[in-house]
């Protein structure tokens, strides 16, 4: 029989990973996993996450088998995290939460629930998109559908052409879409446009998937769950992916749930009892380590403040309290990862010569680098290379 067997679709980004990890010349800059990382390249853990570990190692939980359906405090938390505390959906029992290997089996769960429900579901899906969606859903027997999400001469969403898919697909079809931060093209539609894409999905009667891998890593966590909260308010059908592993940085641990919305509470008693029939025929239950720091992270009101510290802002209020000469708002005005700070080669050399505040010669700082614990050190080291001839001591 396994003579049978045929070699597996390539995967870029397995190959990619494979050809960077053995590569071990000093000079090597790795961009192509989507990883956050430190100055040296290396996996950087949360400051949280190294607390939410203490707390968790004093617990001692064992290891146990989790629920098949998973932590209903986790789900609760995770939901709450999405759709907001107060969203009607929730507080209804409308919304089926269940605990899934990471964003990926959140898709794969939801990919099996719509085919194993109606197999004759058609799934649009906009391209470019995250490389595995068209994959998921074809490997669960479903209909593929795609259609240009990018007009790439005005580098933004054509949305003309979206509308269009979604008013000539059969009515109950799905549409795939990410909720923030878009992989790979980083443009999202804009409030207004969810808005009217939530009145066509609702008037033609399709069903909204949305996957959301980066939430709080863009505008905040409210903010990048703006067009969800959208579709939830305006009373629709939809499944939606959450990944822990890149706003937590768990990457590895597989942290994630599907939450369905239906739109009566008894109907989520049985898309719960479904969900729970498939995953116990596929992986039986979840991880339960990643789930475990999400849960102590989100139920501690000073490790939640913690995880939504704007390093940003916190930088800019500790540079303003040192009276450092010149005009630093720029680093509020930018997002992401990295500040290009305005030093000269020379200074940047001293901040890492004299003053152990490592950073490259353009100036260049990974935001998450700073912690409560260096944010003051960094700020003085900042304020004496800038004020040339202070003795600010360190
Ligand atoms: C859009 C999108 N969805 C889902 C995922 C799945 O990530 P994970 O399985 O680690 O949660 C990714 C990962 O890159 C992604 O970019």
């Amino acid at each position: 029989m396994l003579e049978l067997v045929q070699q597996g679709a390539p995967d870029p980004m397995f190959t990619l990973k494979k050809i960077a990890d053995a590569d071990n010349d000093p000079r090597k800059v790795d961009l192509g996993v989507g990883v956050y990382r430190n100055e040296d390249g290396r996996y950087q853990e949360l400051e949280v996450v190294r607390r939410a570990k203490k707390i968790l190692d004093g617990l001692d939980l064992g290891h146990d088998y989790a629920s098949t359906t998973g932590d209903e405090e986790f789900l609760r938390l995770g939901a709450a995290v999405l759709f907001g505390e107060n969203c009607e959906a929730l507080i209804s029992g409308r919304v089926s939460s269940v605990q899934t290997i990471s964003g990926t089996g959140a898709n794969s769960l939801g990919a099996s629930l719509i085919a194993s429900t109606v197999p004759s579901t058609k799934v649009y899906i906009g391209l470019p998109t995250w490389g595995n969606h068209v994959p998921i859903f074809q490997h669960a027997g479903l209909e593929v559908v795609t259609y240009d999400y990018l007009d790439s001469t005005r580098h933004a969403v054509d949305f003309e052409n979206l509308l269009d898919n979604v008013r000539e697909a059969p009515l109950g079809s799905v549409f795939v879409l990410q909720g923030c931060c878009h992989n790979p093209t980083g443009v999202d539609l804009s409030p207004q446009q969810w808005g009217e894409l939530a009145q066509e999905l609702s008037t033609y009667n399709q069903v909204a998937f949305i996957d959301i891998a980066y939430q709080g890593l863009g505008d905040g966590l409210a903010e990048d769950a703006t067009g969800l909260r959208t579709l939830a308010d305006a009373g629709l059908e939809m499944l939606v992916c959450q990944s822990f592993s890149k706003n937590f940085a768990l990457y590895g641990e597989r942290c994630g749930a599907l939450h369905v919305v239906s739109q009566k509470s008894w109907l989520a008693e049985i898309v719960k009892d479904q969900l729970r029939s498939i995953i116990r025929k596929t992986y039986s239950s979840s991880p339960a380590y990643g789930s475990r720091l999400v849960k102590i992270v989100l139920s501690d009101q000073s490790l939640r403040t913690l995880w939504l510290k704007k390093n940003r802002q916190n930088l800019l209020s500790h540079i303003d309290a040192h009276h450092i000469p010149g005009d630093w708002s720029y680093l509020v005005s930018e997002r992401g990862l990295f500040s290009c700070l305005q030093l000269t080669p020379a200074q940047c050399r001293t901040l890492v010569d004299h003053h152990h505040v490592h950073l490259p010669e353009n100036g260049r700082i990974n935001i998450a680098g700073l912690s409560e614990e260096n944010i003051e050190r960094a700020a003085k080291a900042l304020k004496s290379v800038v004020c040339l001839g202070s003795k600010v001591r360190l």
